[in-house]
């Protein structure tokens, strides 16, 4: 595990960001896994940034996003398909055929998932997974207590998740009750993973996380196993370590 300190919001953007820039210029026809959530969308628009001044080239990437709300067609404002266009793909040169991300709309569950698996398995697994973190210790939607050697599967969504994503809908009755989200292990198969952690409500848990014991309960613990894990915070998210 390594830690990357950050002196705010913006320098932890940028320093994700060349992280990522780094792999997209190492093999270019790379994997990224993507997440949606506050803390990346700095990181997605410094990449921009230097996509428009020419320094970085996304035509051969392939992206796999981490989650999506079961329920939700991919037009709807709150899709995370329609987040990652609005925050990141529609500003960049990702192939339209490049960009995955769970099939929102398919009530199916365990059709949606098995798809989804064989999808990162035939573009050869993931390169880099960025990661947010919940303030329960959630990565994508695997919550506290959920089993460790799961692929991508539909959750219910804690309390706590579903408090955390009302401000982006109208009301507490319109937030999906359900996701389909990569598992602990598609995320632990990927060849490196980068967490970003901003702000003081992430500190406690980041603590818990990374250098608490590695249990179920705390999801995102199971990382410090992770042979490439790298963690960039702000000087507040890393304030009790
Ligand atoms: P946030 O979400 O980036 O909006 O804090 C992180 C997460 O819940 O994974």
């Amino acid at each position: 595990m390594k830690i990357i300190r950050a002196k705010d919001y913006k320098d932890m953007s940028r320093k994700a960001a060349n992280i990522i820039s780094a792999q997209v210029i190492m093999k270019p026809n790379c994997v990224l896994g993507l997440a949606t959530g506050g803390t990346p969308v700095g990181t997605y628009a410094q990449l921009i940034d230097w996509y428009n001044k020419g320094d970085v080239d996304f035509s051969e990437v392939t992206t796999v996003n981490l989650d999506e709300y079961r329920g939700l067609p991919r037009d709807h404002e709150q899709s995370y398909w329609y987040f990652m266009h609005k925050n990141f793909f529609d500003s960049v040169n990702v192939q339209p055929d490049r960009i995955f991300v769970p099939d929102g709309s398919n009530p199916n569950a365990e059709e949606a998932c098995r798809e989804y698996d064989a999808i990162i398995r035939n573009v050869g697994g993931i390169d880099l997974q960025l990661l947010g973190i919940g303030e329960d210790g959630h990565i994508g939607f695997n919550e506290p207590g959920e089993a460790f050697e799961l692929g991508t599967h539909c959750v219910d969504l804690t309390e706590s998740t579903i408090n955390a994503n009302q401000r982006f809908f109208n009301s507490r009755d319109e937030v999906p009750r359900q996701a389909y989200t990569m598992g602990i292990k598609t995320i632990m198969q990927a060849r490196k993973v980068l967490m970003v952690a901003n702000g003081a409500n992430k500190a406690e848990i980041i603590k818990k996380a990374f250098f608490g014991p590695v249990t179920p309960e705390v999801p995102a613990s199971i990382l410090q196993m992770h042979p490439d894990f790298i963690l960039v915070g702000d000087q507040e998210a890393l304030s009790l370590i």
